[in-house]
């Protein structure tokens, strides 16, 4: 464990928020810092009976001993970052770095107007395009310079790195998807506007290569996406409902649109992150029999044959596999191995 991050391998909404606080639970992590582009991304986390949909706060909350931060590459809005400390309670275990970004209304209402980010490109509406774009041309204003978040900010790369050199647990969670990279999309501009892949997210949380032990891999049991942009084989509406796969977006409300696994991509994936494991959620969509497994020997045959299979054409073990909900709806594969 001691340095892992965990990426999406395909469009975002792989089901990082599951594996992440499920992770910080199983393996008991000290720290969980979260990368990526910002309040545009949703994980889901759902745990004792109750769903949270966390856009800032890293999916580590639900381990009361971790302590959770925010990397410099991220960008806040300070109002969605206030209501998630209401709803975890994580007020007193939060920290940000001084450099993240700060989205302001202007940027939220040039993200959800403009005719090519809303229209063509279909983006989420939160301002992170915009923020990121004016945060390059060095106008952005940063932490540093927000009063009411004085109290939330600390060093996060010197936290980060000291905790990694001496020995401690370090969650490092991506946000989006591989293929929604601004430099590895598969079609710009159907993308967001960052770097998504491992490499980005270490460097979101000041993590150099080195330091990183582990970059597990998250692919769904099939393929979604929101937003504008082809979808190999997309199922139509309609099929899609009949196979269990409409999901709805978590931050937009947007219906997802779906196709199934595609192991191009997935190998794509494997190689742009080098990836060291990798994670299957949703088996129990593909395979209603898998429903709730939590150990190996409760998943039906057809299911294990596609795990061998995802294993045999990525050549990368699947360590973990979501069957459910729940965060503890997991099938540990590295304890099924012991
Ligand atoms: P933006 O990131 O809001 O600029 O949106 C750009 C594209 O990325 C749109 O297609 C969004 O739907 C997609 N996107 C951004 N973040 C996520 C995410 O967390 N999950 C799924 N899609 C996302
Ligand atoms: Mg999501």
């Amino acid at each position: 464990m001691p340095a892992t991050v965990v990426v999406g391998g395909f469009y975002g909404d792989e089901g990082k928020g599951k594996i992440l606080s499920y992770l910080s639970l199983a393996d008991d992590v000290d720290i969980g810092v979260r990368g990526g582009v910002g309040p545009n991304a949703g994980h889901t986390v759902v745990f004792k009976g109750k769903e949270f949909k966390l856009r800032q706060i890293p999916s580590a909350f639900v381990n009361e001993r971790s302590l959770l931060l925010i990397g410099p590459g991220v960008l806040i809005n300070p109002e969605v970052f206030f209501n998630e400390i209401k709803i975890t309670g994580a007020e007193n275990r939060i920290y940000m770095d001084k450099n993240c970004g700060i989205i302001e209304r202007r940027h939220i209402e040039m993200d959800s107007s403009d005719l090519h980010l809303k229209g063509t490109v279909g983006t989420t509406g939160t301002g992170t395009g915009p923020a990121n774009a004016e945060r390059v041309l060095r106008k952005l204003k940063i932490a540093r310079d927000v009063p009411e978040l004085q109290k939330y900010i600390e060093d996060v790369p010197k936290i980060v790195n000291e905790a990694v050199d001496s020995g401690k647990k370090v969650l490092i969670e991506g946000t989006q998807g591989t293929f929604l990279s601004l430099w590895h999309t598969d079609y710009y501009p159907f993308c967001t506007s960052k770097d998504t892949t491992a490499s980005a997210i270490c460097s979101d949380v000041g993590l150099g290569p080195k330091k990183i032990d582990d970059i597990l891999v998250i692919f769904k049991s099939y393929v979604t996406r929101v937003g504008g942009g082809p979808l190999e084989n997309e199922y139509s509406e309609e099929e899609a409902r009949r196979l269990g796969m409409l999901e709805v977006a978590t931050v937009t409300g947007r219906k997802r649109r779906s196709a199934p696994f595609n192991f191009k991509l997935a190998k794509r994936a494997v190689m742009l992150n080098s990836a060291t494991q990798v994670a299957i959620t949703k088996l129990d969509v593909l395979f209603p029999g898998a429903s709730g497994a939590r150990r190996y020997e409760d998943l039906p045959r057809e299911a294990r044959d596609f795990i061998d299979m995802v294993e045999n054409e990525l050549k990368v073990p699947v360590t973990l596999v979501g069957t459910g909900k729940d965060v503890m709806d997991v099938v540990d594969m590295r304890k099924e191995k012991l």
